[in-house]
Formats: C-alpha cells, sequence, structure tokens
C-alpha cells in the first residue's frame, strides 16, 4: 500500500524567526515575481528507523584558525574584520556584541566595506575606500585556487568556516584507499567539491543557483581541476536526493549546508524546519554499503546542535558509527574571541 503523501510547501512564517547564527541566503534568492510557483511536491512519510543509536560525541568545537590566506582579523560593535587573500574586507555580524580589540586606524585599512544600503543587485552594496575594486580577486584554500567574489548578499564566495569539515573530509577519502564518491548538496561556488576532487574522490556537486554552479565551474578551472570527475548539477537538492534513491545511485560521503530558506531553480521551496528530516532519512538511503560520513550544517535558525544531533542519531540508528555535533567557530587574531558560524552534525563510520 502507498503511504499517504503530505505536501512539501512553503509554510513559511511571515516574519522570519530571530536565528542565533545568521548566514543570509547565499545565492539562490526567492524569485522575481514572474517566476512561477513550483507544483508543491510530495514529502516523504517518515518512520523512526530501528536498531542502536549511534555513539555520541558532544559538544565538539570546530575551529578555523587565522592562516596565511583568511584570518578573522577583529571583531566587535556589531561588525567583523577579515583578511581574505589580499583584501582586508569588513562586515556586518550581528553577533559581535562586544567591543573592538583593534584601534580605529586598523578598521579604516579596509579595502572593502559591505553596507547593505541600497537593493542593489551585485556589487553596489559594497563600498570600496581605498580604490575601486573589481567583482572577483584571486583566493586560496590548502592550495587550492578560486575566486573570492563581492556579492550583494554581503557574501564573498566562500565560507572559511566549513574549512574544519573540509579538512576531515580529506582525511577520510585519502585514508581509504579506495574509490570513494561523495555528494555535496547546496555547494554553492564549489570549494568543497574541489578540496574532495583533488584528494581522488568521484564528486557530485548540487546547487539550485545557476550563477553560483558557474562560479564554481570557473573554480574547477582556475584550480587546474578540469581532468578531475566533478558533475555539476543545477537542481532542487531535495528533488536531486528523491531520483539518486530511486535510480539506486550511492554515496560514500554526504555534505549538506541548507539555508533555513531557499528555492529550486522551478521554484521549489526549501523549508529547513519542514524537509531537513526527509532530507536525512534520503541521505541515510542512497549511502552506498561502506558509507564514510554525512555531514550536516545549518545556520540562521532558531535552534541548538542537541536538535540536528537527536534527528542524526535516529536517522543512523542501526549503522554503528558515531555522531559527533557542535558548532564550528572562527578563531579571531587581535584577542581570541571565538565567533559563532553554524551548527553542525556529522555521522561517521568509524
Ligand atoms: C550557504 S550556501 C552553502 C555553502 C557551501 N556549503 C560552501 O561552504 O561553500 C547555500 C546554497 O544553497 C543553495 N540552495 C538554496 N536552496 C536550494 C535548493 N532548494 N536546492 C539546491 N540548492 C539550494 C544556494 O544557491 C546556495 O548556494
Amino acid at each position: 500500500m502507498k503511504p499517504p503523501r503530505d505536501k512539501r510547501r512553503d509554510r513559511r512564517p511571515q516574519k522570519a524567526a530571530q536565528a542565533r547564527h545568521a548566514r543570509p541566503e547565499a545565492a539562490a534568492p526567492r524569485p522575481k515575481p514572474s517566476q512561477p510557483e513550483a507544483e508543491p511536491q510530495a514529502r516523504r512519510v517518515l518512520a523512526r528507523r530501528p536498531g542502536a543509536l549511534p555513539a555520541e560525541r558532544l559538544p565538539l568545537i570546530l575551529e578555523v584558525e587565522p592562516n596565511a590566506d583568511y584570518a578573522l582579523l577583529d571583531s566587535g560593535n556589531g561588525r567583523k574584520l577579515e583578511q581574505y587573500g589580499p583584501y582586508r574586507i569588513e562586515r556586518p555580524e550581528g553577533q559581535a556584541i562586544w567591543q573592538p580589540a583593534l584601534g580605529e586606524a586598523e578598521w579604516a585599512r579596509a579595502d572593502a566595506i559591505f553596507t547593505g544600503d541600497t537593493d542593489e543587485e551585485g556589487m553596489g552594496r559594497w563600498r570600496f575606500p581605498r580604490e575601486p575594486l573589481g567583482e572577483t580577486w584571486p583566493m586560496k584554500h590548502d592550495g587550492i585556487d578560486y575566486l573570492g567574489r563581492f556579492t550583494s548578499f554581503r557574501h564573498v564566495g566562500v565560507f572559511p568556516e566549513q574549512g574544519s569539515h573540509w579538512s576531515h573530509m580529506e582525511g577520510l577519502i585519502r585514508g581509504a584507499r579506495r574509490p570513494v564518491k561523495v555528494l555535496n548538496l547546496f555547494g554553492y561556488t564549489g570549494v568543497a567539491s574541489l578540496v574532495a576532487a583533488r584528494a581522488g574522490a568521484e564528486v557530485t556537486h548540487v546547487d539550485a543557483s545557476r550563477k553560483a554552479i558557474g562560479w564554481a565551474r570557473e573554480n574547477q578551472e582556475l584550480a587546474r581541476l578540469q581532468d578531475k570527475p566533478i558533475r555539476w548539477i543545477c537542481e532542487d537538492a531535495m528533488k536531486f536526493v528523491e531520483r539518486e534513491e530511486r535510480r539506486g545511485n550511492r554515496y560514500d560521503i554526504i555534505l549538506f549546508d541548507p539555508p533555513a530558506y531557499g528555492r529550486g531553480p522551478k521554484g521549489e521551496v526549501w523549508q529547513l524546519f519542514d524537509d531537513l528530516p526527509a532530507m536525512a532519512d534520503i541521505c541515510r538511503s542512497i549511502l552506498t554499503p561502506k558509507p564514510l560520513a554525512v555531514v550536516l550544517t545549518a545556520y540562521s535558525i532558531r535552534a541548538s546542535f542537541f536538535a540536528i544531533h537527536a534527528l542524526m542519531r535516529d536517522t543512523f540508528a542501526g549503522m554503528g558509527g558515531r555522531v559527533e555535533s557542535g558548532e564550528l567557530i572562527i578563531r579571531e587574531k587581535s584577542a581570541g574571541r571565538a565567533l559563532s558560524t553554524s551548527l553542525f552534525s556529522r555521522w561517521v563510520a568509524a
């Protein structure tokens, strides 16, 4: 008998809940009024998975320290000052409720400041106090070349805190000593996909934004990793995993870093609180018989990492391994304060 089907539709509250880890939507904005509303999609009916819960490790705080490619130089007064390769960049940071440790002269040396004071697309929301800058600039992550980018959503083409997950994933791929398939959902500009490909994995990268996929492809060229097997797919992440499940395609590592709210290319609605349980469940069922890890990051939501920890432990019941959960933080260079960026929970096989 077919299970009853629920609908995946827009149940967004009128006023967005105030989030603890604010990362405004990156690259798949709400559709313009002319864009058609997608047909509501069927939602998976979930049952609790049987079997022993995986071991647990929490809280686990994964930290990015200042390095040659990226540093959080200082923070305070609702702002943060960061070094992205050659540029010093100042942006709003709601959590920085303390006072800056560096003096005004240091902050005045910023090359770019996000003002956000117009509705313009592109770079119009940035101010360049020293000299006009181009939209992109060369960046590196652990030897991988890619482009930093001034976007209208205040983002700069990379989320440095994700570096902790990327090095962990790289270790798993190299340590496996066998072909490894990685699925990077909500993959944005693709740095994680490039790290995985360089480590020898076969990568499938999915994002709803055609623009972001274009940027990710550009990054692949810049990183000189064109000969590595990466499939770039512009699609709604939920639709994609549902199809992979039906087709029997399987992965050893899955990364998913969904926004609180997003849209697929055909207007499909992604609502984290409604859709995350089903996506986690499908991710479990599209794992190979010898999977390595499933890594979830969440931000801009009003929740504790205990919530996603419980979801991931329940989801991976009966699979052994361990669920590790906590926060991704960036350690500031000036006074050593920790800036929390997101929650995470990951299931690891060993
Ligand atoms: C914050 S970014 C992920 C960042 C990425 N983990 C990284 O570190 O570079 C969120 C991404 O989700 C994408 N997105 C939003 N809704 C989506 C959907 N329904 N299906 C697929 N991708 C979606 C956006 O286009 C955006 O690139």
